[in-house]
């Protein structure tokens, strides 16, 4: 069982680079396989999601070759069944995009009900209103989704909640329906952009994307190509977070600034000195970091995938600052490890409110999910000695080698072989 070793009280100082984002490689890899042909995806994140991904990509036919520049060669020419299995996909949220574009390519998709990490229901009712509208069958039997078309034909779909999956599930399998498939409601996250270029430089028609109303008109077929997947803006929230709690000078390199405003956002008003180039941002933290409210909401404002690493963060501020998650229902679950470190934090449903300045101490702590795992580490990066992570699998899922990244920025953090 490995764990993460982390002496805290350092300064991160320096430079470090952003990989290519996890929600999009989870979108665009199973996108490939609308193409009855070969797609290169670059600036691909070396993740235990996409590790996953690629696995159940190859179960059913697709040939992934993954070479060590971050570049991974999809050939969906020889997708020869369409029925994933429960132990491929059992971990991977995102498993779910194989229904959309199976069905949308070859009339028939049957997947299991995806895994993923556990913060309360996550249903995926808008998914299956979407493909019901185009036209197919939908049921769940022993928890396998079984989706068929004869045909699908485009449609309006009104999503009653944001959904980023099913908004991207719908697009997967609106890019062979017949006609127009308007998507209204729809998530605007930047991975559901990345996903709509990609399938676009394929020949997909999908416009819109970025909005909340996004058009695909059906094509008759899409041919192979070379896509680069945009950096990850929760990972660069991490270390810009984790540069403002050590009180450090950190130049988060390789992002796209417009991604990150509603972090630069917050993190100034914290009093954090921040500048921003093309393609990087630096953040300059102190010992004068002063809390604020945050609120989650669907992109453009603050991401649930940014929350927990915030409140760690306001665990070292001056005065009180209170989040309230409005995406998951239960996403808090983290609080109880970080309260092992001593941080005095009172939960109430989806509201949580963070005393800060408290003087976080190392302790054994267990990640609960990913972004719950990011979160331990950039508390402990400020807490006094060592503080021992476990559960390291469910950060390995999102981030590519963070030990190395944040030791590089002069952390003292090792990877370890230790029972928790
Ligand atoms: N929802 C429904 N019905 C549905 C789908 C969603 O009610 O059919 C609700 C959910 O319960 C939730 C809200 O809608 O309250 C948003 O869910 P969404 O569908 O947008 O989430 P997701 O697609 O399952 C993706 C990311 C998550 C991220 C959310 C929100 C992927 C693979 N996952 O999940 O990322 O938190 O969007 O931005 O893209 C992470 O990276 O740590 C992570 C959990």
């Amino acid at each position: 069982m490995e764990c993460i070793v982390i002496n805290g009280g350092r300064r991160l100082e320096g430079e470090v680079s952003v990989s290519g984002a996890k929600n999009a490689a989870v979108a665009i890899i199973p996108a490939a396989i609308a193409a009855n042909d070969i797609c290169v995806i670059e600036n691909l994140p070396y993740i235990e999601d996409v590790d996953g991904l690629t696995k159940a990509m190859s179960q059913i036919g697709a040939i992934c070759t993954l070479r060590d520049d971050h570049t991974l060669e999809i050939d969906s020419r020889n997708i020869n069944h369409c029925c994933a299995t429960y132990d491929s996909v059992r971990k991977i949220r995102a498993s779910y995009y194989l229904l959309g574009v199976l069905l949308g390519r070859f009339g028939r998709a049957e997947v299991p009900l995806p895994g993923g990490c556990n913060f309360g229901v996550r249903p995926i009712d808008q998914h299956i209103k979407g493909l019901t509208a185009m036209g197919a069958k939908v049921n769940i039997e022993h928890g396998i989704i079984k989706a068929r078309a004869d045909r699908l034909v485009g449609t309006n779909v009104y999503l009653d909640v944001v959904s980023v999956g099913a908004t991207i599930n719908i697009m997967l399998a609106a890019i062979y329906a017949e006609g127009v498939t308007v998507i209204e409601n729809a998530a605007k996250e930047p991975h559901v952009v990345d996903t709509a270029n990609f399938l676009n430089i394929l020949g997909a028609k999908v416009k819109g994307a970025g909005t909340d109303v996004i058009r695909v008109t059906g094509v008759s077929a899409l041919h192979g190509g070379t896509y680069t997947i945009i950096p990850d803006q929760i990972e660069a929230g991490t270390y810009m977070v984790a540069a403002a709690i050590t009180g450090g000078d950190v130049t988060v390199h390789n992002i796209i600034p417009k991604h990150m405003e509603s972090v630069i956002s917050k993190l100034g008003e914290m009093n954090c000195r921040i500048s921003t180039g093309a393609d990087f941002v630096r953040v300059r933290g102190n010992d004068n970091l002063t809390s604020v409210n945050v609120k989650t909401m669907p992109y453009p404002g603050f991401p649930t995938d940014l929350q927990p690493q915030m409140t760690a963060l306001l665990c070292k501020a001056k005065g009180t600052g209170i989040l309230t998650e409005t995406v998951w229902e239960n996403r808090f679950q983290y609080i109880n490890e970080l309260k092992r470190l001593g941080a005095n934090i009172k939960v109430d449903g989806r509201t949580a409110v963070v005393s800060g300045e408290a003087g976080l101490t190392g302790a054994l702590v267990n990640a609960t999910d990913l972004r719950a795992g990011a979160a331990l580490v950039v508390a402990a990066l400020a807490a006094k000695g060592e503080t021992v992570i476990g559960n390291v699998r469910y950060i390995d899922r999102g981030y590519e080698r963070i030990e190395n990244k944040l030791g590089s920025l002069g952390a003292d953090i090792q990877r370890v072989d230790r029972l928790v």
